[in-house]
């Protein structure tokens, strides 16, 4: 631990809040310091910083940024018509409680939807009652002419910078050519591609198989996803994106084998990054086999997979083949209202999928990932916060304690024991798939843009009190990538393609 700071050269200055005594964490260094705050800002970190009309003592405490929860569903209608649990006060208090102070939930398209009046639908929903700071990714369900020239550039310009795609869901799937418009227009305008890569195909012929032979309980959900249907999906989005050399991420990614082919093509200098989920780290496939319907709390996609797996993907999130870790928070409850939607019996096709989790994904890591030493502080600083601000276009604000940044800080007790129950979290659901785990370190006081959000175990934010975050376009620096030969004048007869 370094302790750089020596002098006392804002001592004249009276800060709006200081938090003193603290070990100050960021994605890449670890020191004692205080932390001056004025105007929602960090505005200095030292020794003897002089006053400050509050002041909160941080000894004993870790000190980190807010994290920054890049993959949730909140308030967000499903394309079977299915509202999450969650709306953006719930789905926001549940996010703070849990060491964020920033959120990036879909904006779903369903086919026809106009996507400005998408985006204006989420920002009235978020606007009156996130507690936290937000920006949104598109979901692209209908990528037409209109859709890709005229709606994007527009959604991209209000600070929009990111867009997910599906290869699987009937009423989401884009194939391989709508891929490739979609992502020839995030080339052009400067957007990340966020793909759920699972082969459509595979699944539909695993579940007809299935369901023939009466297979219907939920636990057969995970084998109606195999692994093979990840990795096929996995290689193809990367060989759309790498063929016009543009960035994408793959999310969620369950896999070994699919972690392989992130990891190859990073390690061959094309633009594609990858997203783990505690729920591929922490619970495997025996979660699901449960008497009646209760395994349907655990169905999600791609499926919880087997122990080894489990082992794989902390080992790929350790090794940097991944640099985004989310909660792909996905609250449906056990109920008519999300899981059971289809009726109390539903063959496991039927089944809401989706798990909750924006509360406890940074606990469980910290607890068993930073305490148990499978990843340093510093590692867990980039993976809650700092990675997902570079690549998401938001480091100009958030992701780190510099002075001149937002004053987003989560100040973490790595010493508090609690167990995860689903009555003492704050999110709108009735279940934890991590119900029973002890935990080890927990946040105790939220700090976004210098006013306290969470403090004595108490909401002290107000519905509204969270800001839109106009996002950055995508900075591929340090990823060189290039186009396929065939696209590259230099070698094919000088033809020019327009991106
Ligand atoms: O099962 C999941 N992950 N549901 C949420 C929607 C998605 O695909 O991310
Ligand atoms: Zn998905
Ligand atoms: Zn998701």
């Amino acid at each position: 631990m370094i302790s750089k700071f020596i002098d006392n050269k804002y001592d004249m200055k009276t800060f709006d809040l200081k938090i003193s005594d603290g070990t100050v964490a960021n994605a890449t260094e670890t020191f004692h310091a205080d932390i001056g705050i004025k105007d929602g800002l960090i505005t200095a970190i030292g020794k003897n910083l002089g006053k400050a009309k509050k002041v909160i003592n941080a000894d004993g405490k870790l000190v980190l940024p807010g994290g920054i929860e890049a993959h949730c569903h909140i308030e967000q209608e499903s394309s079977s018509g299915i509202m999450t649990a969650d709306d953006y006060y719930s789905g926001s208090v549940s996010a703070a409680f849990g060491g964020n102070t920033c959120l990036i939930p879909f904006a779903a398209q369903h086919r026809g939807q106009k996507l400005q009046n998408v985006l204006d639908v989420y920002h009235h929903r978020a606007r009156p009652k996130s507690v936290i700071d937000y920006s949104f990714h598109l979901i692209i369900s209908d990528p037409t002419d209109e859709v890709i020239n005229i709606e994007l550039p527009a959604i991209i310009d209000q600070g929009v910078t990111s867009f997910k795609v599906y290869m699987t869901y009937d009423k989401l799937i884009v194939d391989d050519s709508q891929m490739l418009k979609i992502m020839t227009a995030a080339k052009k305008l400067g957007a990340l591609t966020m793909v759920h890569a699972e082969n459509n195909a595979m699944i539909n012929w695993m579940s007809e198989k299935l369901l023939n032979s009466s297979y219907k309980a939920p636990k057969y959900h995970a084998l109606s996803h195999p692994r093979a249907a990840e990795s096929e999906a996995i290689n193809r989005a990367i060989t759309l994106s790498t063929f016009i050399d543009t960035p994408i991420l793959i999310v969620h990614v369950s896999t070994e084998s699919g972690a392989r082919i992130i990891a190859k093509a990073r390690y061959d200098g094309h633009k594609v990054f990858g997203e783990t989920c505690p729920q591929y780290m922490f619970l495997n496939a025996k979660n699901m086999d449960l008497p009646e319907m209760d395994g349907a709390q655990f169905c999600c996609s791609p499926p919880l997979r087997d122990k080894a797996s489990q082992e794989e993907i902390w080992r790929c999130l350790q090794n940097g083949t991944f640099q985004v870790y989310s909660s792909d928070h996905a609250p449906y409850r056990f109920d008519e209202t999300g899981k059971l939607h289809a009726g109390k019996k539903p063959t496991f096709t039927k089944i809401a999928n989706g798990l909750p989790g924006i509360e406890t994904r940074l606990p469980l890591l910290f607890s068993e990932g930073y305490l148990k030493k499978r990843i340093t502080l510093n590692h867990f600083v980039a993976l809650a916060a700092t990675n997902v601000s570079k690549i998401y276009g938001l480091d100009h604000r958030k992701g780190s304690i510099t002075e001149g940044k937002d004053a987003d800080i989560a100040i973490w007790n790595p010493k508090l024991k609690k167990v995860i129950t689903a009555d003492d979290l704050h999110d709108n659901m009735e279940f934890t798939p991590y119900e029973g785990m002890e935990i080890t370190g927990w946040p105790e006081i939220i700090i976004q843009r210098g006013n306290v959000v969470i403090e004595d175990n108490t909401l002290k934010a107000t519905r509204g009190d969270g800001e839109f975050i106009h996002r950055k376009k995508i900075d591929c620096t340090g990823m060189p990538g290039r186009v396929a030969p065939e696209l590259n004048s230099k070698h094919n007869f000088d033809v020019k393609f327009e991106f």
